[in-house]
């Protein structure tokens, strides 16, 4: 099976190449296989490798392995793949305490905190995700960094009124000095470079500012801290200190961190 960790898989995934998307599969699936078991809240996170993990919830509950789940989506792509599934949903004004929230990541440093938000859904994600008991990132081994910021822009989310004004204050932050500021163009998901393109608008009708960075962002917490203070950000995609564990698929196969 393409969701189990045995030494046969890891065996096979180094053999053969597998492509990126069979990779988010293996996580996807072994995160549902692993962590998820009946009667559970199930927080659903948004993105390509997400996606795997709501597919697999999808059959097992169809197939009748799993029973009373209901589910949490963090945006309204995952809301619609859900409903498409029959996976039964909830919201969090009925359930503010999850068993566990599955999720991919942009970036993820060596003490697990992430970059999230590449596809625009971080304060859902966040909310949802920060209820959990346990959160399970899913990532292909290329998501791996040992400092945040170089290798994918720091996503922002930021109110539409006087986005200008927010944009320079988090670029003047202390504790992100030497980012340089890009309002997002197009969609919230995919973004786009497209000059002359609307604002990308998120589920929560706001705007995404990226926020691209030469050296690693030296302290994530602190960096956290400041953009959390700034009146005008809603929230932002740095994750610190709440990964439970890191389902990670290699060349030689998945493996887990802690
Ligand atoms: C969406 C996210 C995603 O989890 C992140 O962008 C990773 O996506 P993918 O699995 O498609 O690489 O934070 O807001």
């Amino acid at each position: 099976s393409l969701s189990a960790s045995t030494p046969a898989s890891r065996h096979s995934a180094a053999k053969m190449a597998l492509s990126q998307d069979e990779l988010k599969k293996m996580v996807g699936y072994k995160a549902v296989d692993d962590y998820v078991t009946s009667g559970m809240v199930v927080g659903l996170g948004t993105g390509s490798t997400a996606y795997f993990a709501v597919e697999r919830l999808g059959q097992l509950l169809k197939d009748g392995t799993l029973k009373d789940i209901v589910a949490i989506p963090t945006s309204i792509r995952t809301k619609e793949q859900a409903e498409s599934l029959g996976i039964p949903l909830v919201t969090l004004d009925t359930h503010s305490k999850l068993d566990v929230a599955i999720d991919g990541a942009d970036e993820v440093d060596p003490a697990l905190n992430l970059v999230k938000g590449g596809g625009g859904a971080l304060l859902r994600e966040k909310m949802v995700e920060v209820c959990a008991d346990k959160f399970i990132v899913i990532v292909d081994e290329s998501k791996l960094c040992d400092g945040l910021g170089p290798g994918f822009p720091l996503p922002v989310e930021i109110t539409q009124f006087c986005w200008e004004h927010t944009m320079r204050k988090v670029a003047a932050l202390p504790s992100l000095a030497g980012c340089e500021a890009k309002l997002r163009l197009g969609s919230a998901a995919t973004g786009s470079k497209v000059d002359g393109e609307d604002p990308a608008v998120t589920d929560n009708g706001n705007y995404i500012v990226d926020l691209f960075f030469k050296e690693p962002i030296k302290d994530p917490p602190k960096a956290a801290e400041e953009l959390k203070n700034t009146v005008g950000v809603v929230d932002h995609g740095l994750f610190c200190g709440m990964t439970t564990s890191v389902i990670i698929a290699g060349k030689d196969g998945v493996y887990t961190k802690p």
